[in-house]
């Protein structure tokens, strides 16, 4: 956590090395290996294939997806959810059935055998998406999503959080596993050991070594642009005591227009841009993660449109920081005049100055004192205090960007 990370995660680099899927490496833009590059250039508009696509969607399931009418013969009366929600889906549309995503080879030796015939996996990691969506998977393994449990296993002592992190090391951070993820580990029949999953936490890393599930946001088995598109789904996480940001974006005038104006159906438009035209109303994801032609390209690591790393105490500028401030804007700057939006922003980082110089370096370098002279039995207490410091102080900071209804500091 206390940087952002851009390398691309081991596991995934040597799945690419080993050529499961074609080599034609992403050059267009953030490239998980290396800082992104700036994405002013006007992108051409990409246009909506599924659109144009959607006469064909197919009323005999079974022709249309031939490997896995086998499953759907039984798992359309065995699991009627699933195939309503997998048969409405745009996978469905686009002929990728079950066995696409389930079903192995005998030689896997991480499957398990299924109704006679079939080797299947029940954990569908990031890794069986790539074989279809590499661009996706390959920003999402880059991002804090991805090392969301990692970061915090590895957090090492001179971050000024390791006291308040350090407590539930113990534990393998299970109480924080719901957002984070924890370690999923299969049993003796290759099933998925039951204290360790169902389970969707950002980071969770799988058996296969591959980091998070891209079914956090998407849902399985809806798999819906639509769904993470709505800040509900980024508010099971992004919500609660520590995490501030849900009630800034909530009592922002951003978030009070969603909740006014929105007709949630604009979103589930399929395909590859959404832009304002669509929708007046800011959502996370269309700060953070959308793509819309106008210079912005759906992006599934956050962090290339963060210049700051506002999460950590220190609040840090990242490398390269105005070209990530400029791919924000280009958010912005659809819906209100640009003048305006560098006005707000220089301000912001002007006070977000002043607040670090007068306000958290005195706190912690005070925090840190006591914390090294802090007789055991006070710890705790100490410990607690300084924990809602952090908060605070994150909270402070991510409504000068998010929200400035003022609440924080009231
Ligand atoms: C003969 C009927 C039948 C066929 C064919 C079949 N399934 Fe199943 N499947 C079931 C039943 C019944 C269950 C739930 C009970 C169980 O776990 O045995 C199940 C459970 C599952 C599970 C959850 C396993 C777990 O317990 O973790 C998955 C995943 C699955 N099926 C996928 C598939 C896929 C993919 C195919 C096609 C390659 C398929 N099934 C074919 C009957 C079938
Ligand atoms: C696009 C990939 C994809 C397709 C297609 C797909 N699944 Fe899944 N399935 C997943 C993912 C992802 C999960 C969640 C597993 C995890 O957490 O790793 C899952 C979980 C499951 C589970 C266990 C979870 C539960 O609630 O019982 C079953 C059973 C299952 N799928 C059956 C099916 C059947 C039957 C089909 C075809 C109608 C199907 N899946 C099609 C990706 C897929
Ligand atoms: C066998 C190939 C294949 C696999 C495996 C696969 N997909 Fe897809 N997916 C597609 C195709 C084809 C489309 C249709 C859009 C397109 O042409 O890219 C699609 C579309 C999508 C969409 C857009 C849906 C919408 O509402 O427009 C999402 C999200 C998605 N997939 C997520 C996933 C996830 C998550 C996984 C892994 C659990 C996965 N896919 C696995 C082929 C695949
Ligand atoms: C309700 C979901 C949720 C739970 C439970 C949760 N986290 Fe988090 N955590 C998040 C989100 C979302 C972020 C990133 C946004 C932020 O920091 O505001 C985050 C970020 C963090 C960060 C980096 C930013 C910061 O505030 O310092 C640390 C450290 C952290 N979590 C520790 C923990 C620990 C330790 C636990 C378990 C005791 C835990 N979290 C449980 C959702 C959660
Ligand atoms: C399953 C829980 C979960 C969901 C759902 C989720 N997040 Fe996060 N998010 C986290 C955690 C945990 C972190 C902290 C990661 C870290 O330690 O860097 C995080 C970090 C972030 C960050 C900080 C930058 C970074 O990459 O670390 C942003 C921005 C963010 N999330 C946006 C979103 C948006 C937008 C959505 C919805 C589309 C969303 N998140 C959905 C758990 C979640
Ligand atoms: C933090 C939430 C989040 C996670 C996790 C996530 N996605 Fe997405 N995904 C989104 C959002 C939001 C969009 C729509 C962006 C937009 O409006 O342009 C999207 C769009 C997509 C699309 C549509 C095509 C495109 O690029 O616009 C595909 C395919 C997709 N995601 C696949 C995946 C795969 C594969 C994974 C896992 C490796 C994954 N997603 C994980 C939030 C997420
Ligand atoms: C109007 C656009 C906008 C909306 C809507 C929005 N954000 Fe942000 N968010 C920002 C900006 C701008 C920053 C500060 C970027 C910087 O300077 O680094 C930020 C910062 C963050 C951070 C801190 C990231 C870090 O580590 O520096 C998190 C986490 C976050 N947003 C999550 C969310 C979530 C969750 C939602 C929805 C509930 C949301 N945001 C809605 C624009 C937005
Ligand atoms: C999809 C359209 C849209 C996007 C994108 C958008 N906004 Fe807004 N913004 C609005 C609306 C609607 C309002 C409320 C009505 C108004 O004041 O114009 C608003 C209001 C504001 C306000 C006034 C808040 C108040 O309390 O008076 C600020 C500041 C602001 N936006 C900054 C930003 C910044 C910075 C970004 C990019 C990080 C951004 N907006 C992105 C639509 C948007």
């Amino acid at each position: 956590m206390t940087q952002r990370s851009r390398s691309l995660s081991l596991g995934l680099a040597l799945f690419l090395a080993a050529g499961i899927f074609s080599a034609d490496a992403r050059t267009e833009e953030g490239q998980a290996g290396s800082p992104p590059a700036p994405e002013t250039a006007q992108q051409p508009l990409r246009t909506n294939r599924l659109d144009q696509e959607s006469s064909n969607r197919h009323k005999d399931t079974k022709k249309l997806v031939d490997k896995s009418a086998h499953c759907l013969e039984c798992h359309q009366d065995e699991t009627p959810g699933i195939f309503e929600e997998w048969v409405n889906s745009t996978h469905a549309r686009a002929g990728v059935g079950c066995a696409d995503c389930h079903a192995g080879e005998k030689s896997d030796k991480s499957l398990s055998p299924h109704a006679g015939k079939f080797f299947i996996r029940t954990v569908v990691t990031p890794y069986i998406c790539a074989k279809c969506h590499k661009e996706e998977a390959l920003d999402f393994s880059a991002s804090g999503h991805a090392r969301a449990l990692e970061l915090l296993k590895e957090m090492k002592e001179d971050d000024p959080r390791y006291p308040v992190v350090s407590r539930h090391k113990d534990s393998d951070f299970s109480q924080c596993g719901g957002c984070h993820g924890v370690v999923v580990s299969l049993d003796e029949n290759n099933l998925p050991n039951p204290a360790t999953w169902p389970g969707s936490g950002a980071g969770r890393i799988n058996p296969d070594k591959s980091h998070g599930t891209c079914a956090s946001c998407h849902m399985g088995h809806r798999f819906s642009v639509a769904t993470a598109r709505q800040p509900e789904t980024c508010l099971r996480c992004h919500d609660g005591a520590n995490y501030p940001e849900g009630e800034i974006y909530r009592h922002s005038l951003h978030g009070v227009a969603y909740e006014t104006q929105t007709d949630k159906k604009l979103m589930d438009r399929t395909g590859f841009f959404y832009d304002a035209s669509q929708m007046g109303s800011p959502t996370c994801a269309f700060c953070h993660m959308n793509g819309s032609g106008h210079g912005l390209l759906t992006q599934h690591n956050p962090a290339w449109r963060l210049p700051h790393d506002l999460t950590s105490p220190q609040a840090p500028l990242v490398p390269r920081a105005e070209n990530l401030r400029n791919n924000m804007k280009s958010g912005c700057n659809q819906c209100h005049a640009s003048g305006v939006v560098d006005r707000f922003f220089a301000d912001a980082d002007s006070k977000l100055q002043e607040y670090q110089k007068n306000v958290v370096e005195p706190k912690l370098a005070e925090f840190k004192q006591k914390l090294s002279a802090v007789k055991e039995q006070d710890r705790r207490q100490l410990v607690d205090e300084y924990s809602r410091f952090l908060t605070e102080s994150k909270g402070y900071r991510m409504n000068l960007y998010m929200g400035r209804h003022g609440r924080t500091q009231r």
